[in-house]
């Protein structure tokens, strides 16, 4: 029997978490990696298919999912979440067929700019991306350390920073913040992440003035973090680390554009390791990439 690409649904969800999973580790572990990924509930999955369910598909032979795609729109941007096909069935052009769907929702949604994040050690992927105008802009490198090493070596200036509240004064502050550093409001994406049980999000303050945003997760993951002027980048940095040390989870983690300079110097003072390499590909040069820190290859 052929394939059939579908639009998801929600009780596809969990079923595509835990292929993206395989599909994942399978590629970290062929590459030396180890295992990168481990499941989990499929809540920005779910908020994105009731947002714009166009983004959304499915790839199924006999009734068995074989693919997954799952793209989003913000702005004049979409973003390919993932792409995931499962390992025994990679090569079978499978993958081909659900990014001409996902590229007929960024066409729909009159985005002018299209963006992922990759792993930069496979081919497969980025020669798929470069064939449909996504270039390669920098790496971003995921980057982790122990709590316990991390406490005993937190040093130099941080922020004030209080918590972020679901109001439309913070949300507009947030906003604007994005469009300053990306060129685009995520405001729906703040709602979700203010209103997720496993995730903290933080004002920052250099004294009385408003610097930016931190979130920090139970698992110890820092991200997206966003700052209004890039001198202020690594003391947000610093105090993200604060608080996910704080956190109580044994490990820290984050993503780190390799093009803040200011951010990577820290990240290495404080003991951290790059766990793996990722690349970030866009059909046009966007954002200052010195402000900004990504929350993982699924949310930006
Ligand atoms: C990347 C992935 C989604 C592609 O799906 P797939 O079904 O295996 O790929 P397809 O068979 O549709 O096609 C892949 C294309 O890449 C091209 N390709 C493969 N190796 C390549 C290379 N070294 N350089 C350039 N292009 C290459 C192939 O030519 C093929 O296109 P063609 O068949 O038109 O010639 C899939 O391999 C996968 O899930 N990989 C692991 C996870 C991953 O990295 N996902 C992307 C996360 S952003």
């Amino acid at each position: 029997m052929s394939v059939v690409c579908r639009p998801a649904r929600a009780q596809d969800l969990e079923f595509a978490d835990a292929l993206v999973v395989s599909s994942i580790n399978d590629l970290t572990e062929r590459h030396g990696f180890g295992p990168m990924a481990v499941s989990s509930p499929p809540r920005f999955q779910m908020f994105s298919l009731r947002d714009d369910p166009d983004g959304l598909w499915v790839a199924e032979e006999d009734d068995r999912i074989l693919g997954f795609a799952w793209s989003w729109v913000c702005s004049d941007m979409w973003f390919l979440a993932q792409l995931f096909v499962s390992p025994h069935h990679q090569g079978r052009s499978i993958g081909n067929e659900l990014i001409k769907r996902t590229l007929e929702h960024a066409g729909k949604s009159g985005a002018s700019n299209r963006v992922l994040i990759t792993f930069s050690f496979n081919t497969v992927s980025q020669g798929l991306y470069i064939r449909h105008g996504l270039l390669p802009r920098f790496s971003i490198y995921s980057v982790g350390a122990s709590r316990e090493q991390l406490a005993g070596s937190l040093q130099g200036l941080q922020l004030d920073f209080t918590p972020l509240e679901e109001e439309a004064s913070t949300l507009r502050r947030l906003a604007q913040a994005d469009e300053r550093v990306l060129g685009l409001s995520r405001e729906k994406h703040h709602r979700y992440l203010i209103n997720d049980s496993g995730t903290r999000g933080f004002n920052l303050y250099d004294r009385s003035d408003w610097v930016g945003y931190a979130y920090v997760d139970v698992g110890g993951h820092i991200g997206p973090l966003a700052v209004m002027e890039s001198h202020a980048i690594a003391p947000a940095f610093r105090t993200a680390l604060h608080l996910a040390a704080e956190s109580g989870s044994s490990r820290i983690s984050a993503f780190l554009p390799g093009t803040s300079v200011a951010v990577l110097h820290t990240a290495m003072e404080h003991g951290m390791r790059i766990k793996f390499p990722m690349l970030l590909m866009s059909s046009r040069e966007f954002g200052n990439w010195v402000q900004y820190l990504p929350r993982n290859p699924g949310f930006m």
